[in-house]
């Protein structure tokens, strides 16, 4: 067989148990993202009519009806066509920004790259970005493969995903990291898109925020500890697989990071450009708290997947949801526009606090 081809059908096959344990198993982390442990100061006196309230933002130029991005998962196995086709959907109907999951399959086997293409085909307008994982620019890293993807896309960004801790407990992982950082310097350079740089679940911290930052990074997600927990979806994936060190190794780092709240408050302390907060953010009343601490947009993973495979129309439903929380989250600070959040008083107790003295 063909040698990419080879490795492509080993990635699919790997997308495919990721998606079935996240949707099977408990995957949560078993410590808190922080978002409970912050709580903004009600104003019982707002002086704006809960109608006046406008939480519509944009993104590199695209705008979008409220802070909100659905976040990297997936493309590549011919069944995850439908997850990105109907979850583009509700972004162009919703005006809403998509970040497609890893583009490794698709640079191993060009034939699977309808499973990305759809979601621009479906979702002409919305903000959407590829996503590369920083093994994949440590070894026989290929630019012009990248870019020619890029432009099939019609991606407006493209993300980089670094998550050591996943790749250190995957049944045939790949923990390359050396020389991640000059290629990010790199492909800043010769990409010609806003590049972000993510974690995927164990936080990113004020010095490697700030490392992004002199990179010329366009923006970072944090993907903090406290949502989908990758140490413990490989380290199920390990022990089904017979590798039991592995399945050991996942369990004892399944409290591994840094929780998202942590990873946000120390990044916005440390740097200008936007941040995305993500890794367990689960209400519109998240999405608040992350701009009041600074991020300037919320995204999720795990509960868009769940949705999504239940129906188009429950996701829809979710979006409206979150919408609705986070406009009664910005009516009950007084807040006219998404920017006003960022004035928003707030009380960490001693969970959050016991952290940041650290
Ligand atoms: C099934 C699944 C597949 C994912 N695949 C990717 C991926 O290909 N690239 C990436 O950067 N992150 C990927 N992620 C990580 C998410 O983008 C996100 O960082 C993480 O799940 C934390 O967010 P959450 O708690 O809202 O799920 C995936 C998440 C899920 C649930």
């Amino acid at each position: 067989m063909h040698k990419g081809k080879e490795m492509s059908d080993k990635v699919q096959r790997r997308k495919v148990d990721h998606i079935s344990i996240c949707l099977k198993e408990n995957v949560e982390s078993p410590t808190s993202a922080g978002f409970e442990h912050l709580h903004l100061v009600h104003n019982s006196l707002p002086e704006i009519d809960f109608e006046e309230v406008n939480p519509s933002t944009s993104i590199f130029g695209h705008k979008l009806s409220f802070p909100f991005l659905f976040d990297s998962i997936t493309g590549g196995p011919k069944e995850t066509k439908a997850i990105n086709q109907a979850i583009s959907e509700v972004a162009q109907e919703k005006s809403l920004g998509l970040f497609l999951g890893s583009v490794r399959s698709a640079l191993e086997d060009p034939s699977t790259k309808d499973t990305y293409i759809v979601a621009r085909d479906v979702a002409p307008d919305i903000f959407l970005a590829v996503n590369i994982g920083a093994p994949q620019l440590s070894r026989n890293f290929d630019l012009d493969k990248l870019k020619n993807f890029i432009s099939d896309v019609k991606a407006d960004a493209l993300v980089v995903h670094l998550n050591p801790l996943q790749e250190v407990i995957q049944v045939d992982g790949e923990p390359y990291f050396r020389g991640v950082y000059e290629k990010i310097r790199y492909i800043v350079k010769n990409v010609n898109l806003p590049v972000i740089v993510k974690e995927v679940g164990a936080g990113i911290s004020k010095e490697t925020a700030a490392k992004l930052e002199l990179a010329g990074v366009s923006a970072i997600n944090v993907a903090g500890l406290g949502g989908t927990n990758w140490a413990i979806v490989e380290s199920i994936r390990s022990r089904k697989l017979g590798d039991h060190s592995k399945g050991a190794l996942g369990k004892l780092f399944s409290i591994w990071g840094i929780p998202s709240v942590v990873s946000l408050i120390e990044c916005a302390q440390n740097v200008k450009i936007p941040l995305i907060s993500s890794g367990g953010v689960r209400s519109g009343l998240d999405i608040a708290k992350s701009l009041v601490l600074g991020a300037k947009y919320g995204a999720m993973a795990l509960p868009v997947l769940k949705s999504v495979k239940k129906s188009k129309l429950d996701l829809s439903s979710f979006v409206d949801q979150l919408l609705f929380e986070f406009k009664t989250a910005m009516f009950l600070t007084g807040c006219r526009s998404v920017t006003e959040l960022k004035t928003v008083r707030y009380f960490i107790d001693s969970y959050l606090r016991s952290w940041l003295e650290r």
